[in-house]
């Protein structure tokens, strides 16, 4: 049902932790499932993320989602972290189950709110970016796979 990409990174997840003093903090929830992550970005004067770590408290889809998500974005900038959607994880992964394609969406979700925290610390904003949901639930819903 799950590939070795996904049980690899349930198992070993990467990044798993906080980050004191974070450049951006997003947390994120589905309503439905009751699953919340949290992500934390260090981004250097460059616009360019140094450290990601996540906390989930979810699902097995949630935690390898989240950790190969932020293997995705560290490294990259903030242009190519919004390119990391939550289809680009899911590929990275080799796929998920189609019950569980709504747990990948909290990772993009939880990357972009991240973003907007620290968008909205420096009094930036960020080209692309809109304000994330911190509720996925609906969204998920409507979204056709
Ligand atoms: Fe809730 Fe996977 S079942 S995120």
């Amino acid at each position: 049902m799950y590939s070795e990409k996904v049980m690899d990174h349930f198992q070993n997840p990467r990044n798993v932790g906080e980050i004191e003093n974070a450049s951006g903090v997003g947390t994120v929830g589905n309503a439905k499932c009751g699953d919340i992550m949290r992500m934390f970005l260090d981004i250097d004067e460059n616009g360019v993320i140094t450290e990601a770590k996540f906390k989930t408290f979810g699902c097995g889809a949630a935690v390898a989602t989240s950790s190969m998500a932020t293997e995705l974005v560290k490294g990259r900038t903030i242009q190519e972290a919004l390119q990391v959607t939550n289809r680009a994880v899911m590929e990275a992964l080799d796929g998920l189950p189609p019950v569980k394609v709504h747990c990948s969406l909290l990772a993009e979700e939880a990357i972009h709110a991240a973003l907007w925290d620290y968008a909205e610390k420096n009094h930036i904003r960020i080209e692309g970016l809109e304000k994330p949901k911190s509720d996925i639930s609906e969204e998920a819903d409507e979204e056709d796979y």
